[in-house]
């Protein structure tokens, strides 16, 4: 019914050793920590609203405390972070002050290319922005050349692509930006810069992204509108002020996929995972476990300062193949590397396609779950822009490495529950990015009283 569950730490890394018993069965009732998009949301919302903000539930992971840093060094007041309560004193739209040093986003993708928006807006504030070695290597152009067509001033390595970025910010127009890709990050990016531009600012995007930023601009009192026919989002300029909310954090169902695939994969598992955001722009992960047979079911469905939460509670059963492409991808995108853990388990080849994405994420997360998910004996092969996965594979423990990636980290070790023998996880300290006590929880659904 269990599994040895060992951390070995080396200086500031940890190698994650699991070894499951052959009877291992995933039971009892979990909740997850707060979703992280909407965690940096309410913290920056906080920081630039008038009033104070109250966060319940907020993530305490390594990405959002990058946030509540780099806005307190530009003057909002945030308090200690906890998970129960944390308060945010805003400076007010456009007041945000200079930082005396460079802005450091660690690994935090969201953290700076929203934050960009805002910078870029605020005339005659001077910014220099950074982050870790896979942050500086992925692609700021998204972000820079629409806030440029704006009016922004922004220089970097490699025509201004690659942080370290520098900003002088400026009065912005509103412009139409039609996004050529789905993206969450770019739409939240312009309208943050949107609400102090001259007039309006409206992005389309070619399919439908995350929506927690619009949900919450409108909780704060901004002037905007969206049109679902068109995927399009508006926003005013200095229409409205912001005004500092109560916001309560669901359970990240980014956090809840590795539960939901571990219990669906492994022989005798039932979980609750309680409190789980289930905004319809997040579900994409639901729809492909319902595609591929997975038992799970949501109860207690409510809503919670504006976003749709439930309790999912997964049982055990026999996975099939499917395909996923197209408009889905957008909603489901942090969840392909555990997709392709429950597509190694199940009957038939699954392919995945339209997610070239994953290669600018944490990671090039097409060619790494590829590579450690095949290191432990999978089929999959990598395609331009998705994954071929035949399934109905036994894995075998074996050596993997998170190459830094939070997702691939926890992805391995779920793989590593349904693996014979003893799977290392190396890097594992990676998943603290996005759910820092990961390990507990597994420890916890593993344990035999369950
Ligand atoms: C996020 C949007 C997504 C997602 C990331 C968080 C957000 O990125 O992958 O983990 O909070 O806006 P993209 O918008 O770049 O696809």
């Amino acid at each position: 019914m269990s599994a040895t569950i060992t951390l070995t730490r080396i200086t500031d890394r940890q190698d994650l050793t699991i070894r499951p018993a052959t009877d291992l069965s995933l039971r009892g009732t979990i909740r997850v920590p707060g979703d992280k998009s909407i965690s940096h949301r309410a913290l920056m919302l906080g920081a630039i609203a008038e009033g104070e903000t109250t966060i319940e539930g907020l993530l305490l992971g390594e990405d959002p405390r990058r946030t509540a840093s780099c806005f307190r060094a530009m003057g909002a007041e945030i308090s200690e972070l906890n998970a129960e309560k944390v308060t945010v004193r805003g400076v007010g739209l456009g007041q945000l002050q200079e930082p005396a040093d460079i802005l450091n986003a660690g690994n935090s993708g969201t953290t700076l290319r929203l934050m960009l928006g805002l910078l870029a807006s605020h005339p005659g504030c001077f910014f220099g922005v950074t982050g870790d070695s896979s942050l500086r290597s992925r692609p700021m152009s998204r972000v820079v050349k629409p806030l440029e067509q704006m009016g922004a001033m922004i220089w970097g390595r490699k025509d201004s692509a690659l942080a370290p970025l520098a900003v002088r910010g400026q009065q912005l127009k509103g412009i139409h930006y039609n996004s050529p890709i789905a993206s969450a990050q770019v739409k939240s990016c312009i309208l943050l810069a949107g609400l102090s531009a001259t007039g309006k600012t409206t992005v389309t995007e070619p399919s439908l992204s995350r929506d927690h930023s619009e949900r919450m601009l409108q909780a704060f009192g901004a002037d905007l509108s969206v049109d679902p026919a068109t995927n399009s989002v508006t926003v005013t300029g200095n229409a409205a002020v912001l005004k500092g909310q109560t916001v309560i954090v669901p359970g990240d169902i980014s956090s809840a996929a590795f539960w939901l695939v571990a219990a669906a994969v492994v022989p005798g598992s039932e979980l609750v995972v309680a409190n789980v955001g289930v905004n319809p722009t997040r579900t994409g992960i639901l729809e492909a476990l319902a595609m591929m047979e997975a038992d799970i079911t949501l109860e207690n469905q409510r809503v919670v300062t504006g976003e749709p939460v439930a309790d999912l509670r997964v049982r055990h059963s026999k996975l099939k193949s499917c395909k996923i492409a197209g408009s889905m991808i957008p909603r489901l995108i942090d969840e392909i590397p555990i997709l392709a853990v429950a597509a190694t388990f199940a009957e038939g080849t699954t392919v995945i396609q339209d997610a070239a994405e994953l290669r600018v994420k944490e990671s090039d997360r097409l060619a790494v779950t590829a590579s450690e998910l095949n290191r432990m004996g999978a089929k999959i092969t990598e395609l331009p822009d998705g994954l071929e996965i035949t399934g109905g594979t036994s894995l075998v423990g074996t050596e993997a490495d998170s190459y830094t990636d939070h997702r691939i980290a926890m992805s391995l070790a779920i793989a590593a529950l349904n693996a014979r023998g003893t799977t290392t996880i190396r890097r594992a300290e990676a998943a603290a990015i996005s759910y820092p006590n990961f390990v507990s929880t597994l420890r916890q659904v593993c344990a035999p009283t369950n």
